[in-house]
């Protein structure tokens, strides 16, 4: 059940497994570190102080098994809903394995679960998220694009009633399509690669005009795009269309998220959405319940935007009251099911998480968000750039009941599948003249599998 190209691992040195398990997870682990010293040094029940300490010095273990490449150990028994499917994959595939020579995919997913494990084993401190200052901090300083979407988007999606039928479809297609690539770029803001923007940095990343969007559709590099649309058209047809969104990043990315769910929600196109966050602080930027209420509530009723005028923030509100009643009304669901901060690829989710696939079964598209999404559903492992998405995606395309599966990721790790045919040629192309193409979260796909009926 395991495709027959090799995993990335942390030891080879020409993938970006390499540079994240040598620096960039202990330069994040560091800055975890210093978030919690500083929400220690503004306590002062004893207890609490205490607890803290502890959980601090714990994360200074893990600093010393990340840096030393140590053996990976099995997960302490947290009460956590995952610890067991952890510590099943750890006996099974990686005894002995550390750091470095496990895949990297694992490897780095379970740094993720030893930093929430400093957390889950203490008394006051479990739902820590050391992360949480970073997430809201970003979201607040992109007002630029935060206003551009709401000044936009907060008035109800209407299509003029004296055009045709024909032009109506048209326009909602032209919608459909600039929404898709918002809701796509929307993900090349993770903070995990991002640690030091600028403010100026963060808003070209973030631009979301209709120009900058034509300019931007020539660098998705696999782009189904097209038949996303005729998929979504189908759907309005039945009065039950139910999509899925398998979540990646807080703040800005889970914002232009919503605002396409949203526009789905209206046009008819789907008649309720599942959203599917982390139930713990996960590679960094990746949405927990409490950043899905943040964001909604903070919309709704918060003052993240000082500068702003009184009919943006007008239109944020509305935005963020809309969007708490579609959840009031079950329009709008958040899940969370443990499987997803598991170091499990999506190849095994049939198998290791048979209720989430069944559930996932039912939905009449699923949209998974981002590149750790990606790289799980393509099992992180060197496929040629030509390689089917349909293959790539292995069971999660082609065991019965497989739903239709749609990928938004911008590229930011080596694995790339999906570019056609000539899809090698490609990726040969840009290795040799874009030095660090597979990173920079400039190119991005979006690919659609067809799924298999149950
Ligand atoms: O460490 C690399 C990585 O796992 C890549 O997948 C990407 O660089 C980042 O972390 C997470 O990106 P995303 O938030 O889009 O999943
Ligand atoms: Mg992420």
């Amino acid at each position: 059940n395991n495709p027959p190209w090799p995993a990335y691992r942390g030891y080879h040195e020409y993938s970006f497994a390499h540079a994240t398990m040598q620096s960039r997870l202990p330069t994040i682990l560091g800055k975890a570190i210093e978030d919690a010293t500083r929400t220690l040094n503004n306590q002062s029940s004893e207890e609490e102080v205490i607890d803290l300490v502890q959980c601090i010095d714990r994360m200074g273990e893990l600093m010393t098994d990340l840096s030393g490449n140590a053996k990976l150990r099995p997960i302490v028994d947290d009460n956590e809903a995952d610890v067991a499917l952890w510590n099943k994959e750890i006996a099974k595939y990686f005894q002995g394995k550390d750091f470095m020579n496990a895949p990297w995919l694992f490897a780095e997913a379970y740094k993720y679960r030893r930093l929430h494990e400093c957390f889950s084993v203490s008394k006051f401190w479990r739902n820590y998220d050391v992360f949480y200052r970073q997430k809201n901090d970003t979201f607040s300083r992109s007002s630029d694009a935060v206003f551009e979407l709401s000044m936009r988007f907060a008035e109800t999606f209407k299509i003029p009633e004296e055009l045709s039928q024909a032009e109506k479809l048209e326009a909602e297609r032209l919608m459909f399509l600039e929404l898709t690539q918002v809701c796509l770029w929307g993900n090349s803001t993770d903070l995990s690669l991002l640690i030091n923007m600028t403010e100026d940095q963060i808003k070209s990343l973030q631009s979301t005009g209709g120009d900058h969007l034509a300019a931007t559709e020539k660098n998705i590099l696999g782009n189904d795009l097209t038949r996303l649309w005729e998929t979504v058209q189908d759907l309005r047809e039945k009065t039950g269309g139910r999509i899925d969104f398998v979540l990646d990043n807080a703040g800005f990315e889970l914002y232009c998220d919503c605002v396409y769910a949203d526009f789905l929600l209206q046009s008819g196109l789907a008649t309720q959405i599942r959203f599917h966050g982390k139930r713990f602080p996960w590679f960094v930027s990746d949405v927990t319940k409490k950043d899905w209420e943040w964001l909604l509530n903070s919309l709704a009723y918060g003052q993240l935007f000082p500068n702003a005028t009184d009919v943006e923030l007008e239109s944020l509100r509305r935005l963020g009251m809309r969007w708490k009643q579609y959840e009031k009304e079950g329009k709008w669901v958040y899940e969370q099911h443990p499987f997803w901060c598991t170091g499990y690829t999506f190849w095994d989710l049939h198998s290791e998480a048979p209720d989430l696939f069944l559930h996932l079964s039912r939905s009449d598209l699923v949209i998974f968000k981002g590149d750790l999404n990606h790289r799980k559903l393509t099992y992180d492992c060197a496929a040629p750039a030509s390689t089917p998405f349909e293959v790539a995606i292995g069971p999660m395309a082609s065991a019965a009941g497989a739903p239709k599966v749609a990928s938004l990721r911008t590229i930011k790790s080596d694995v790339v599948v999906g570019l056609g045919p000539d899809g090698d040629r490609i990726a040969e192309k840009l290795d040799q003249t874009e030095v660090g193409w597979k990173i920079s979260g400039k190119y991005a796909v979006v690919l659609l599998s067809e799924g298999r009926p149950g």
